[in-house]
């Protein structure tokens, strides 16, 4: 049988992550290949090192790097440094990510109090407050924004809260960094992990981390080798050898951060407001809502209500072979009842906007009333 051909046309990518990658940072993974200790590849792991430093905010006292992986690695790695058994863990649950984040530290044989929230609603600080107020916890564990229902939860309202009873706040970023404001300085978060393929704009298979120093001192004696916050320190700062990190996928995060500064984080930040904004306009005139209400919403990820009758998956079918549209579908107890629209990193654009709008319409037979 003749192997399969890769893709040879365009395909819009606006569901839950992959984004689109930008012309520059595809050319970037064409450079020519280079080993992971070469004494230009390392200069490049410096910027990237210093641009992520930057996108996080951490201040002096933060090590911040890539791991080799996917935004999971991420929380693996987050788990591994800080939790060992018999420690106790309180995660916030509002979706599916955040049911991902406290099973991983419940494999780390951690006591994990899930602290439940409504899919579909932000975690009420106040609740938060009342969990840690009932038990000492160890860690707390918190998606920021919620992939799977297209919410964001209020870090910010939430740190201080966690830092007055002294334990470590661990945020998941994977959906929001890049696309939102994260400020782990100003926000006192000790680790916080995210992804290469969203609002940075990247393929998947790097995961950007950064751990306080207060983290740091706490790090658990025997983590996985792979993802010791320490040996990955001795490799990015010190260049002694621990894993081969991908040179083409280094190259890449690099194109994508230095596009991402070049065009200035609020004015990034802005674009996926505006992005947002038009979407959910766009949206209206099909009489099509989002599922959170106005203040609870996730600019990068638009979770949207599928209305009654319509088999979301026929329509999600539509898009991808009419269009060339992928749209996520619903995740858990939302399967069927949301499509879950991207707009992240390069994506986030008027342009797409009226693409994903339009193609909705042609796909549910609604024309346009506002
Ligand atoms: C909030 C959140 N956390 C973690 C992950 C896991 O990331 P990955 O699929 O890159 O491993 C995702 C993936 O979409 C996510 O949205």
């Amino acid at each position: 049988m003749p192997d399969q051909p890769l893709p040879s046309t365009e395909r819009l990518l606006l569901g839950p992550g992959p984004s689109p990658v930008s012309d520059r940072v595809r050319r970037a993974l064409g450079a020519p290949p280079r080993s992971h200790l070469d004494p230009e590849f390392v200069l490049l792991l410096d910027d990237v090192r210093r641009h992520l430093t930057t996108l996080f905010n951490a201040a002096e006292g933060y090590f911040t790097c890539a791991l080799s992986g996917t935004g999971t690695t991420g929380m693996d790695a987050a788990a591994v440094n800080l939790v060992e058994p018999g420690m106790s863990v309180l995660c916030v649950v509002n979706g599916y990510f955040g049911d991902r984040l406290s099973q991983i530290f419940r494999r780390q044989g951690a006591f994990v109090e899930r602290l439940e929230g409504e899919w579909g609603r932000a975690i009420d600080p106040a609740q938060v407050e009342r969990a840690l107020a009932d038990g000492r916890f160890d860690v707390v564990g918190l998606v920021h924004g919620e992939t799977s229902t297209g919410v964001m939860n209020p870090v910010e309202a939430i740190a201080p809260i966690v830092r007055k009873r002294d334990a470590l706040l661990v945020v998941d970023a994977v959906t929001s960094l890049g696309a939102v404001p994260v400020d782990v300085t100003a926000w006192d978060i000790d680790v916080c992990y995210s992804c290469s393929q969203k609002g940075l704009g990247a393929p998947s298979g790097l995961a950007p981390i950064t751990f306080s120093s207060r983290a740091r001192q706490q790090r658990m004696l025997l983590p996985d080798f792979s993802l010791d916050i320490q040996k990955l320190e001795d490799f990015w700062v010190r260049r002694q050898y621990h894993h081969t990190i991908s040179a083409p996928l280094i190259y890449a995060l690099h194109a994508a951060l230095a596009e991402l500064h070049e065009e200035g984080l609020p004015a990034r930040w802005q674009r996926h407001a505006a992005a947002h904004l038009a979407l959910v306009e766009g949206l209206a005139s099909i009489d099509l809502q989002l599922l959170p209400a106005k203040d609870h919403r996730l600019p990068s990820l638009n979770a949207v209500r599928v209305p009654k009758g319509v088999d979301a998956s026929v329509v999600r079918d539509h898009l991808l072979s009419r269009h060339n549209i992928e749209i996520g579908a619903g995740l858990g107890p939302l399967a069927g009842r949301i499509w879950r629209i991207g707009l992240m990193g390069s994506g986030a654009t008027l342009g797409n906007v009226s693409r994903v709008v339009a193609a909705l319409a042609d796909a549910l037979g609604r024309t346009p009333g506002r």
